[in-house]
């Protein structure tokens, strides 16, 4: 069953930090069903929103069409955000936003194959006309790069033995759906850790999603780019899940806002580097708790805002 909303995360900080005004231009890297847009585009701003999904193109498509040239919407990646941009003739924005992870739209709908309760595809492709299924990439993955993409990106203690009996299951043939999969996963834990408020397979399904759609590689090419794309007075802002996503966020946005890199016993500075930005967030912003009892999917998000000076 598709999940009929996804409910916007920190809207109305991400809005208050992008400052959206008439003549403003904006970059939603990530615009899924339009909830941050459409809060930006009441605002007077115009946005660009990019999505890898065309499925969540086209919500987002239905849900901003009154706002006519306002709003564009684009097939890409946000890591390709530049050469979209450029295909678009457009140079730097004022605005730049990710929302990072997947939808409730995506996670919801077991035809997607992001479910580990109901029985959907190995796919988990947020673009599903490129990359490959997960079905593929189980097919060809080594046991020992499995358990490391379940440490990692998981964060999953139970790696090793979660990711022997992956490779059992599938030389078996006994992987067919997501249910079976996430059985599979959860009889590979030990029963004593199978308890607790979150389903056993949840780390195993977000390390294969991250490793299926290379999202941390594509948000390391967002920050790369982030000078190109946000000109001088604009602002950068992204909203992470979990420490892998805001982890390389923190660390960007404080290179770019780090001045002098001198050590503090040199007398005068050396090395002539100036801060090209500054930090708005010093600390990441969280929902408040009203935002996380109406929306519980809320409370891991960390909003990080910088400006470029
Ligand atoms: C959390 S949702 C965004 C929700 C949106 N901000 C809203 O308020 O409705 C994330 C969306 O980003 C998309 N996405 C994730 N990684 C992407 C990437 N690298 N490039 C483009 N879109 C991406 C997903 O397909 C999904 O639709």
């Amino acid at each position: 069953m598709a999940a009929r909303e996804h409910r916007t995360v920190l809207r109305e900080e991400a809005a208050a930090l992008l400052a959206p005004a008439p003549g403003r231009r904006v970059l939603d890297g990530t615009v899924g069903g339009g909830g941050h847009a459409e809060t930006l585009l009441e605002r007077g701003a115009e946005v660009i929103g990019l999505d890898r999904d065309e499925a969540a193109l086209a919500a987002a498509r239905a849900r901003l069409s009154r706002f006519g040239e306002k709003f564009t919407a684009v097939h890409a990646n946000f890591r390709d955000a530049r050469r979209t941009l450029d295909a678009l003739g457009e140079g730097a924005m004022d605005g730049a936003l990710v929302d990072l992870g997947v939808s409730s739209f995506q996670l919801d709908d077991e035809a997607r194959g992001f479910s580990f309760s109901r029985p959907g595809p190995l796919d988990m492709r947020m673009d599903r006309s490129a990359g490959e299924p997960l079905s593929a990439w189980l097919d060809r993955v080594e046991e020992t790069e499995l358990e490391r993409v379940l440490r990692v990106f998981g964060e999953e203690r139970f790696a090793r033995p979660i990711a022997r009996a992956i490779v059992r299951a599938r030389q078996a043939g006994a992987l067919p759906d997501t249910a079976a999969l996430a059985k599979v996963v959860t009889e590979a834990i030990p029963a004593a850790h199978r308890g607790g408020p979150i389903h056993p397979a949840t780390r195993t399904f977000q390390a294969l999603r991250i490793a299926v759609n290379d999202e941390l590689g594509a948000l390391e090419g967002w920050l790369a780019d982030l000078p190109d794309l946000v000109r001088p007075g604009g602002r950068a802002a992204a909203i992470a899940f979990h420490s892998l996503e805001d982890r390389p966020v923190k660390r960007r946005f404080a290179e770019l806002t780090k001045g002098c890199i001198c050590p503090r016993a040199l007398p005068v500075c050396g090395c002539g580097k100036t801060a090209g930005w500054r930090l708005l967030t010093r600390k990441a912003w969280v929902p408040s708790v009203a935002e996380v009892a109406r929306n519980p999917r809320a409370r891991s998000a960390r909003l990080r805002c910088i400006e470029r000076l």
